[in-house]
């Protein structure tokens, strides 16, 4: 059964005029190992610490910019927040369509909440705490082509024509602000589109987009403002000592306008500084050293890398499911062809090595966890080839053949093919890092024993479900399976409220 929305009543929760405050028993475990007569052994000691959780109630009215906001995922989500909030319809060939959100972990799944007459009770995931209404974002941003949001949904080919035709008239007059471009940075074939180019040094640049979010801010009346990267994939930039590997060098190299800091760092230096959070939707390393730690010098959000929206999060799926059965993949080799412009981007080598590296690590921590089945440092053999072909359009293919062993030296293969539609993919997954990028800002918690009620680490691993390269602060275990990072989310927005995590044990039951 679904309800729309419950309120917890609880003595360790209080709801007043401007928070919701809980008081959450965290069951954990601490491992030690200890030397008993010569040899040693693990013990897990159980252990419960005390949290306080308080969350700020009061909804901002949000403005998000978009580096790249008028590329396919750009105009993809503006359109599909429009036709959401003025409740369009169209006709396609089948039916007549409604507009919807389909594919956001916000507004369109579910999560448990207990069982009633025998039945299991489920309501929306946005139910849990106050979130920004996706139909009230105010969107705005950037993009090194002048064309107008329009114009720009039609360049993509993502929505049907008679959709388009609606949304005509509210994206003629969105027009985006200029860029930052390098063409160092991206794929050579990226030349053409280039109109409208911001101009002066790397420090003049930071500051005009400083300048771009107050007047964005100012002009549309927000409370907050968000910055995500839906722009191309850039080269690697190179992480060097005395360039960018400290908050010093990074701004150093800054002063002297070093080649080898990208518009990427450049936009999210601005919004570190400005204390705006960042997201980064792109592969490229934005994140160098010296930016980690000036967003954790500054405590401003940044939060990335990659959206995780077809082949990888499939991938994260399914090598969870297969290593969590016993079974162990030895060769996964995923072949991918778009033909938009973010495929014609990554034909480029260097540009093409980003996407490499970012779909490369994501079943090592599953790999990694079953000393049974892989020795260690043992890992499957793992390619990625992506090719660009223009007839396919935004409509992306990836295949992928999963080679496991199994029982008695038998073999398994499964062969995946995914059609990927990029855009209306990726545009939910944009919508959910905003909304949860702004609502962690307004939480606050501390255990037992610590002074003062403080935000979560600014580098956000509470992302990660949403990415497929999650960043994370240094020195702490990334986990790409998507069953573990949505559980990871979802518990602790209930523990923000006073509930359990989910364990579904449902005991009562047997
Ligand atoms: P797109 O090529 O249609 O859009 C990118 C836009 O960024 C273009 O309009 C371009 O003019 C603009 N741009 C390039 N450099 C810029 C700069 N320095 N400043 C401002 N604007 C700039 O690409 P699409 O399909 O929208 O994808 C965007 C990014 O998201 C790509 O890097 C892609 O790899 C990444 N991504 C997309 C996924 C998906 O669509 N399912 C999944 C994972 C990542």
């Amino acid at each position: 059964m679904f309800i729309e929305s419950f309120k917890v009543e609880s003595p360790n929760v209080k709801y007043t005029e401007n928070e919701i405050q809980s008081v959450y028993n965290y069951e954990t475990t601490e491992l030690v190992h200890e030397n008993k007569n010569g040899t040693y052994q693990w013990v897990v000691k159980p252990k419960t610490v005390k949290y306080e959780f308080k969350t700020d109630i009061h909804v901002p009215k949000l403005g998000v910019m978009l580096v790249g906001w008028g590329g396919n995922n750009g105009s993809t989500l503006t359109g599909g927040v429009i036709a959401n909030k003025e409740g369009i319809s169209w006709a396609t060939k089948d039916k007549v369509q409604q507009a919807n959100y389909f594919g956001s972990l916000t507004q369109a799944s579910t999560i448990r909440v207990g069982s009633y007459n025998g039945e299991e009770i489920y309501a929306p995931f946005k139910s849990l705490l106050p979130m920004v209404n996706p139909n009230d974002i105010v969107f705005g941003g950037w993009d090194i082509s002048d064309m107008n949001l329009a114009d720009a949904m039609a360049r993509a080919k993502v929505f049907d024509i008679d959709l388009q035709k609606q949304l005509r008239p509210y994206m003629e007059s969105m027009v985006p602000l200029p860029g930052i471009y390098d063409p160092d940075f991206i794929a050579a074939n990226q030349g053409e589109r280039a109109n409208n180019i911001m101009k002066g040094t790397k420090k003049e640049q930071v500051q005009q987009v400083i300048k771009d979010i107050r007047e964005f801010k100012e002009k549309n009346k927000v409370d907050k403002v968000v910055v995500l990267w839906t722009a191309n994939t850039e080269r690697y930039s190179n992480v060097i000592v005395g360039l960018n590997d400290t908050v010093e060098s990074l701004m150093a190299s800054l002063e002297k306008n070093e080649s080898e800091i990208s518009p990427s760092t450049l936009y999210a230096i601005a919004c570190v500084l400005e204390n705006v959070p960042f997201i980064n939707g792109s592969p490229q390393n934005t994140f160098v050293p010296g930016l980690i730690d000036l967003a954790i010098q500054r405590n401003c959000l940044i939060g990335g890398d990659d959206f995780k929206s077809g082949q990888t999060k499939m991938k994260s799926v399914l090598v969870d499911f297969l290593v969590g059965a016993g079974i162990k993949p030895t060769s996964i080799v995923s072949y991918n062809h778009l033909g938009n412009n973010d495929g014609m981007n990554l034909s480029a080598p260097q540009t093409f090595r980003s996407k490499e590296i970012s779909k490369s690590n994501v079943v090592d921590d599953m790999v990694s966890s079953n000393g049974i089945l892989y020795e260690p440092g043992e890992h499957p053999d793992h390619v990625v080839v992506i090719k660009y072909v223009p007839y396919v359009g935004d409509s992306k293919r990836a295949m992928d053949e999963y080679t496991s062993e199994i029982f008695m030296g038998g073999k398994n293969t499964i062969v995946l093919h995914n059609t990927c539609e990029d855009s209306l993919l990726a545009a939910p997954i944009i919508l959910d890092l905003v909304l949860l990028a702004e609502l962690s800002t307004r939480i606050q918690f501390k255990a037992d024993g610590e002074g003062k009620f403080h935000t979560f680490h600014p580098v956000a691993t509470i992302l990660s479900y949403l990415t497929k390269a999650p960043l994370v602060p240094p020195g702490t275990p990334v986990v790409n399976a998507l069953s573990k990072q949505r559980a990871m989310l979802e518990n602790i927005l209930r523990a923000s409220i006073g509930l359990a995590p989910e364990n579904n044990m449902i005991l009562e039951y047997k």
